[in-house]
């Protein structure tokens, strides 16, 4: 697919979450943070509108699927924005992620519904990336549905669960306290748990100890 209108891809989700993000971004986003990595960022629809409302960070989408890629180009483009950096291939799973792709450091990751749509090995390498990629007192957002232990988990998100794990045994939502316990072996501390509508939540984690 050419980088031209028609590569734009439109998720209505994004569409529909993303000034209830960008208000959290504005809440969490550490006040010197200069560089943001948005780790999973679909059609490039979040990037622009995350760009534009903080101009004063330079946001780095990366992405693992072609279409995507190609979708956040198409995006970019158009909204000819100084601070939204061409997106970058990254696939979550490899180890060496984090050196891959730049900015060398970064002062914020944002990862949106990704590790329920992806099987627990990515979420696990999400962590390990973001870990050796923040910079000290950096922080790690994620955004999305999860389940939480000795809370009801929302009839929709049940039904979400079951639909995800049909079309593949390997996804489902999370335990926020697994994403917790491992987030930790990976020197990020859970700080923050933010409700959002439709049942997601807004997770933040800060790099401790680099
Ligand atoms: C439901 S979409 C969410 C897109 C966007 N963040 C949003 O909230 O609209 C899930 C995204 O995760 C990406 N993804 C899945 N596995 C991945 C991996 N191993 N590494 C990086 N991204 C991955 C997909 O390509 C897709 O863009």
């Amino acid at each position: 697919m050419s980088s031209g209108e028609d590569a734009k891809r439109v998720a209505p989700a994004a569409e529909r979450n993303k000034d209830a993000i960008l208000a959290v971004l504005r809440e969490v986003l550490p006040q010197d943070a200069a560089h943001v990595v948005e780790v999973a960022a679909g059609t490039g629809q979040h990037a622009v509108h995350f760009a534009g409302g903080l101009p004063d960070v330079t946001w780095w989408p990366c992405e693992v699927d072609r279409e995507n890629l190609a979708s956040i180009e198409a995006y970019r483009l158009e909204a000819g924005l100084a601070n939204l950096r061409p997106a970058q291939f990254l696939d979550v799973i490899p180890a060496d992620w984090a050196a891959r792709i730049e900015p060398a450091r970064a002062d914020f990751i944002l990862c949106c519904n990704m590790i329920h749509i992806a099987p627990w090995q990515a979420c696990l390498g999400l962590l390990d990336g973001a870990g050796q990629k923040l910079a000290a007192g950096g922080r790690l957002v994620l955004y999305g549905p999860f389940r939480r232990q000795g809370v009801a988990t929302a009839p929709s998100n049940e039904a979400f669960d079951a639909s995800l794990k049909s079309r593949h045994p390997d996804w489902g939502l999370r335990l926020l306290e697994d994403v917790a316990d491992a987030a930790r072996h990976h020197g990020l501390e859970l700080q923050q748990v933010i409700e959002m509508p439709a049942n997601n939540l807004s997770v933040v984690f800060d790099r401790t100890g680099c």
